[in-house]
């Protein structure tokens, strides 16, 4: 700030306006964390207070269920679980340690309130423990920002006592994840309850992979430890690494590309989908500082499509690009600058590449099969009057199941192909192909396919529908062009 600015405020008349604590408090906890992300912003400050191991219990006891977080860490003394109880305790401009994986001073916080009216947080660094709680229902009656001094349940503080330093936290009055209403269909809770964690431990386990699979940290879930989930499947021989850590400047990005399904047996095959599905997996892997923020994802730059399924990218960042990545506070999204996007742009078309050659092959392979199978081209030659001419196939399947579409239009249609076959320009496409043979397009080249895989995929469930396998069908597409110029569309039909 300029001094002549300064100086002209502090003359000015002004006035102390602190937000309301019960409604302020209210607005954290709209932030848009799922209970997935907001377990892993916790996980986050236990990674960096260096903890070695982490539990998170989640424990049924209808409306008064818990779910606690208790890690190995450092510990934090009273004063330092005071100041670390404060709603944004930290400037996010402030430099952070390399290791640490928090930003904005908030995230204890906000996590916790997006998920429970209740959070309580003892800690240990030498031999005592406090705990300090915040409490969304007394600051309502209170108005005012009042952490209160109240001890977690014995059993809690047992565990937080084996250890020689760490941190608790609990959650308490959950009543984001179970409903607080009196005469709850309790079967039906608690099997939501235990599906949420079920879904947690997958978040955890994708989210801390690399953590997990370098041994720096154990998770323990409802005592279980997890294992890791890594998109990559690196110790397949069959996942291929096509593009070996680029580096711009602090930005680190290497490509993959997964095996075909047919690499791996059907568990590894149902393992590597991970929780969304092959389709939704594709894509980039941004980590910050080897913690996950985006799995799979394209940044707006391609649509997720079948044929590109096993190309997935790993992107390392730093912690100290926070803000040109745009780093949000539930730690989910983060958005390459400009300059970056291009050069990703660029990798990523490369890395699709390779992945759609997987199904390519795939395709051509199914089509050897099934050599009984004729030719289906779109144009032939005809010999009239001893002279050359070009027709267009009728016998195509797809020519032929358009014009078997519409017993009305047949005539107008066929009366359209005479046309087109009559006044094909042969002589301007010879001149042209012999001048600048280079600017030739291939078939479908740049143009939308989404009509060709339409068709493609009609024929498809049509030929199932008669009887034929899945392998036949893909075969005998194969053998029809022009879907036989795009053996990846076809090998990804199901
Ligand atoms: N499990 C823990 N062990 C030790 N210290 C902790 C623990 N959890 C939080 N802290 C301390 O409390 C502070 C505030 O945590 P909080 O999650 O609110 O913010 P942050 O981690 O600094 O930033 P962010 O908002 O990005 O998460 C941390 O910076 C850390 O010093
Ligand atoms: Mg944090």
């Amino acid at each position: 700030m300029k001094n002549q600015e300064l100086e002209l405020y502090k003359n000015l008349p002004s006035h102390n306006v602190p937000p309301r604590a019960d409604a302020m408090i209210e607005n954290l906890r709209a932030m848009g964390y799922t209970i997935q992300t907001a377990i892993a912003d916790l996980l986050d400050n236990c990674i960096a207070a260096q903890a070695k191991n982490i539990w998170v219990n989640f424990d049924w006891k209808l409306q008064s269920s818990t779910i606690s977080i208790l890690d190995d860490g450092c510990g934090m003394t009273n004063e330092e679980l005071i100041e670390a109880m404060r709603p944004s305790t930290k400037n996010p401009n402030e430099l952070r340690d390399s290791k640490d994986l928090g930003r904005f001073g908030l995230g204890l916080k906000t996590a916790s309130f997006s998920q429970c009216r209740q959070l309580t947080v003892a800690s240990k660094k030498t031999h005592d423990i406090s705990y300090w709680a915040w409490d969304l229902d007394y600051i309502k009656q209170t108005k005012s920002w009042d952490l209160i001094n109240l001890k977690p349940q014995e059993h809690f503080i047992i565990q937080l006592d084996k250890l020689a330093t760490g941190t608790l936290v609990v959650w308490e009055k959950l009543d984001r994840v179970v409903s607080q209403k009196k005469n709850i269909d309790e079967e039906k809770s608690k099997a939501n309850y235990y599906a949420l964690a079920e879904t947690v431990k997958k978040h955890l386990a994708m989210v801390f992979h690399r953590y997990i699979e370098g041994k720096k940290i154990k998770i323990f879930f409802n005592n279980r430890e997890i294992e890791s989930w890594d998109p990559f499947i690196k110790g397949n021989s069959y996942s291929q690494i096509t593009e070996d850590c680029l580096q711009y400047g602090t930005v680190k990005v290497k490509g993959y590309v997964l095996p075909h399904k047919s690499k791996l047996t059907e568990e590894e095959y149902k393992k590597a989908e991970g929780i969304h599905g092959w389709n939704a997996q594709q894509g980039f892997y941004i980590y910050r500082n080897e913690r996950l923020l985006v799995a799979g994802d394209w940044l707006g730059m391609f649509r997720k499509e079948d044929h590109y399924k096993l190309a997935r990218i790993m992107v390392d960042l730093p912690n100290t690009t926070d803000d040109a990545w745009q780093l949000d506070i539930k730690k989910s999204v983060a958005i390459p600058p400009q300059e970056i996007k291009e050069q990703l742009r660029a990798i990523a078309g490369r890395v699709r590449t390779q992945a759609v050659e997987v199904f390519r092959h795939k395709g051509k392979t199914i089509l050897r099969k099934y050599p009984n199978n004729q030719f289906q081209p779109i144009w032939q030659e005809k010999i009239r009057h001893g002279k050359r001419f070009y027709e267009i196939n009728r016998e195509n399947e797809v020519v032929k199941t358009l014009l078997e579409s519409s017993k009305e239009a047949k005539t107008a249609i066929n009366q359209l192909l005479r046309f087109v076959e009559e006044a094909i320009p042969i002589e301007l496409i010879m001149i042209k192909q012999s001048e600048e043979p280079a600017l030739q397009g291939k078939a479908f080249e740049d143009s939308n396919h989404d009509g060709m895989r339409e068709m493609m995929k009609l024929l498809f469930q049509s030929l199932i529908k008669n009887g034929k396998t899945e392998e036949q069908a893909k075969g005998y597409l194969m053998s029809i062009e022009p879907f036989n110029l795009y053996p990846q569309y076809v090998e990804t039909l199901s």
